[in-house]
């Protein structure tokens, strides 16, 4: 690849991509955003790096506007994490200094970073195959997946046991240990799974009978994703603690946060600080991010354009057998690909992410689950012509599985 502008990719023979993942998932603004552009330069002539032992202003005013952007429980932001995965272990630490205790609870096919810890305790094998990874005090759990049910259930008899059963893995299963239940509001890896309405009123519940802090992991799924600031706000649930990283970064700068409540306490510099956490730089990136994203009109957007192509593709389900599910929030959408027994076509999927460049578009699929989900998930400034454009050259590349 060799250039990029706003939701477009170039490559060195100058053929143009519309990049359907926004690179990582962390280009809200998509490809070197002029704002974004500006304000790092601006900031680049100023200071690039500076201790962050020493106060700094781009700092501060980061972590005073994401506190006043989150939900009413989070009282506070600490950003000297260098990532998403390294924020999820400062998340951890937080909540078992506030209840004193060990273990982590997350979900099947989370995925929550690369750290060893992180890694860990992400709910999928293939990535902890090829390490000893010897840490205790992990517990994955099964998710939300309502059109794969682990329990077997349906959606309107089921009763939610995918939390109702947790007291018995509490019970039964954990060390008795348990601090934390670490989760992606929406599982991103995982397949875009969006949990039912009610399951995070009960989780919090949950949690709030054992003394168990939620964290929410929104390095997908925050700053815009869903059309609301945070997925938080989208499931109506108050999480004690919230872990940001990629959107925040407007166009791509490397910046991270933990954005807590009053009951967990900080985290000063001995306890989880890392070099490259509280960059200045980054930091003047990521207050112009948000000080467009959070815009109504621009959330409004998102859902907009997110419900725009949701309805197109619902209409593709209809079309082509071969899509077994849609599902999204905002622009956060996945669309699962099945055999004629319905099963997952983990062969038909990969082959669609790569047929999609011939398309000009770049998708990428969930390795997490059954890998058999692809994702779009475009920069948040789509506008309604260019989603528009996304489900034309979509559906022409369904369309092919039919000729072929
Ligand atoms: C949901 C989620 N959590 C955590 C991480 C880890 O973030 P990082 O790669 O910045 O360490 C990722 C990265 O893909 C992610 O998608």
């Amino acid at each position: 690849m060799d250039k990029g502008e706003g939701i477009y990719l170039y490559d060195i023979d100058g053929n143009e991509y519309i990049d359907c993942a926004s690179a990582t998932f962390n280009l809200s603004l998509g490809y070197s955003h002029p704002a974004v552009v500006k304000a790092m330069k601006d900031q680049a002539d100023k200071l690039i790096h500076v201790t962050s032992s020493f106060q700094t202003e781009p700092i501060n005013q980061l972590a005073r506007k994401l506190v006043d952007l989150a939900p009413n429980r989070i009282t506070k932001a600490h950003l000297k994490v260098s990532g998403g995965s390294v924020a999820n272990e400062g998340a951890i630490k937080m909540a078992q200094r506030a209840t004193g205790k060990r273990d982590v609870i997350s979900l099947f096919r989370s995925h929550l970073g690369q750290t060893m810890m992180t890694a860990n305790l992400s709910g999928n094998a293939f990535r902890k195959a090829n390490f000893p990874l010897a840490i205790p005090g992990g517990l994955q759990v099964p998710d939300p997946y309502c059109f794969r049910c682990f329990y077997g259930q349906d959606s309107s008899s089921c009763n939610m046991m995918c939390v109702s059963r947790l007291d018995d893995f509490l019970e039964f299963a954990s060390s008795g240990s348990v601090a934390a239940i670490l989760v992606e509001p929406i599982s991103g890896n995982g397949g875009n799974i969006v949990p039912p309405h009610g399951y995070f009123q009960k989780l919090r519940a949950f949690c709030d009978t054992h003394n168990i802090k939620l964290i929410f992991d929104e390095i997908q799924t925050g700053i815009g994703r869903t059309g609301y600031m945070f997925a938080a706000e989208y499931f109506e649930v108050e999480p004690d603690a919230i872990t940001v990283a990629k959107g925040l970064g407007g166009s791509g700068a490397q910046v991270a946060g933990i954005l807590a409540s009053d009951e967990l306490s900080g985290l000063s510099s001995s306890d989880h600080s890392f070099t490259y956490g509280s960059n200045i730089l980054a930091a003047s990136a990521a207050l112009t991010t948000l000080d467009i994203i959070s815009k109504p009109a621009f959330l409004k957007n998102v859902q907009e354009t997110g419900a725009h192509i949701l309805s197109r593709l619902e209409r593709m389900k209809e079309k082509f057998a071969f899509v077994g599910d849609v599902r999204g929030v905002g622009l956060m959408i996945g669309i699962e690909i099945v055999d004629e027994k319905g099963k997952p076509d983990t062969i038909l999927t990969n082959w669609l992410a790569e047929k999609a460049m011939e398309h000009g578009l770049i998708l990428r699929t969930s390795r997490y689950g059954y890998g058999n989900v692809l994702k779009i998930r475009p920069p948040l400034i789509l506008t309604l012509e260019e989603a528009e454009v996304i489900c034309y050259k979509f559906e022409s590349l369904l369309e092919e599985v039919m000729s072929v």
